[in-house]
């Protein structure tokens, strides 16, 4: 059967112009501003509470006057690269129960008595104002990572997700990823598979195929600034090399190099519902080795956040995962994945997902998987920190 004439390909290029439609008819459809005199308001609240410390320009204040250590990570208000990934819940939290509440320090206080809570928003507006360069992704855009759907925003991230078999012959594979932002809007990416496997009652081990990548954001923006229910959506294009590091005989990789493409689209929705949308290709070298693929990934979650919406964030998430051979009478496979993300760090930048890879569809040889995966954000914290 071929794509056209099936209809699992029909439903499924419905599916794609839907996914990427509603996300757009949204995004062009609000757009409320009332930025500017919260910050003018804020800045008056920074001089008198705030400037002590962090210094009249948001620099932070000499050494010799402001009296206390500097921790490694205190902040410079007018640097995009650090500010950026913030979200303002991050701040308001910090703002509001003070450093420790994100695992900072106790030199920051907490200002739940001495302002109010509009105030504390108007202040968090002026420190945004403080970076000049608007085409920063900002951190808001910054969505729960999805087991398998890769997003859209660039991250300095190390994550190790390991899919256990939980049908079939015993087996899985970790994937070690590693992520780092560079400029304004790119991110290099590594990822190395680590497969293990019963062949026959007896377990091999070894790497699978290597990928190297880079992904650059096309598009930015944040349609509201709102600190509990912020909206905005973000697109960014993918290009690498799937290198033949794997043992094909094992099965373990493909045995020739694969150029990898795709193009991520995220939407975040003013009630904290996310949709994160993924369509690529996969063009290996020699398509006699390995046939030439197109997948569609899709995410849709909703995160809750603890403690009136400034704590613990969990992020119920499901996904759906096509994929396709560009062969003749290849099927569409379809997966499904339940999953949950929860951030473990009170800083937030250690986090755990666990989800079941639910294959739907051509289920023979396909594997039911459970899904782990453990995610720092190096660029927040070091592993110690922020607890
Ligand atoms: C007594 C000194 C002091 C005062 C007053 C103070 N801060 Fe801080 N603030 C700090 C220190 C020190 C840190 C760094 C904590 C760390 O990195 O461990 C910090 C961190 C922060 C952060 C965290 C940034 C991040 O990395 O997420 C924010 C936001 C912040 N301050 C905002 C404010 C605002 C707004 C005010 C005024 C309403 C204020 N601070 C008043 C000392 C102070």
């Amino acid at each position: 059967m071929r794509i056209r004439s099936t209809g699992t390909g029909r439903a499924m290029i419905w599916f794609v112009a839907l996914a990427f439609c509603v996300p757009l008819a949204v995004m062009f459809g609000q757009d409320v501003n009332r930025g500017s005199s919260r910050a003018q308001a804020g800045e008056q609240v920074f001089k008198s509470a705030c400037a002590a410390c962090h210094g009249p320009d948001g620099r932070g204040t000499a050494k010799e006057i402001a009296g206390f250590e500097r921790p490694r990570t205190f902040p410079d208000f007018t640097a995009c690269d650090q500010t950026s990934p913030e979200p303002n819940v991050t701040w308001k939290d910090v703002i509001t129960h003070g450093g420790p509440t994100r695992g900072f320090s106790d030199i920051m206080p907490s200002f739940s008595e001495a302002l109010t809570s509009e105030q504390i928003d108007d202040v968090v507006a002026y420190l945004r104002s403080l970076c000049r360069n608007p085409h920063w992704p900002r951190g808001e855009l910054n969505l729960p990572r999805a087991l398998v759907t890769e997003k859209a925003f660039p991250e300095d991230e190390v994550v190790i997700s390991t899919g256990m078999n939980a049908t079939g012959a015993p087996g899985g594979t970790t994937h070690i990823f590693h992520e780092q932002r560079f400029g304004v809007r790119n991110q290099i990416e590594v990822d190395v598979p680590v497969n293990f496997q019963d062949q026959n009652h007896t377990w091999y081990g070894g790497i699978g195929d290597t990928t190297l990548g880079l992904k650059r954001v096309m598009f930015s923006k944040l349609q509201s600034e709102s600190i509990l229910r912020p909206s905005g959506s973000i697109l960014s294009l993918f290009g690498g090399v799937i290198l033949p590091t794997g043992n094909k005989a094992r099965g373990f990789g493909t045995g020739t190099t694969t150029f990898e493409t795709f193009a991520a689209f995220d939407q975040l929705f003013p009630t904290n519902t996310f949709i994160q949308t993924q369509f690529g290709a996969d063009l290996p070298r020699h398509t006699d080795i390995a046939p030439q693929l197109i997948f569609f990934n899709t995410a849709i979650g909703q995160s809750f956040a603890a403690n009136h919406g400034l704590g613990r964030l969990w992020s119920p998430m499901f996904e759906f995962l096509a994929a396709r051979d560009l062969v003749d009478n290849a099927k569409t496979n379809w997966d499904v994945v339940p999953e949950m993300q929860v951030t473990i760090s009170k800083r937030q930048h250690i986090r755990a997902n666990l989800g079941v890879r639910v294959p739907v569809n051509n289920t023979s040889g396909r594997q039911i998987q459970v899904v782990f995966y453990l995610l720092w954000d190096w660029f927040d914290g070091r592993l110690n920190e922020g607890w």
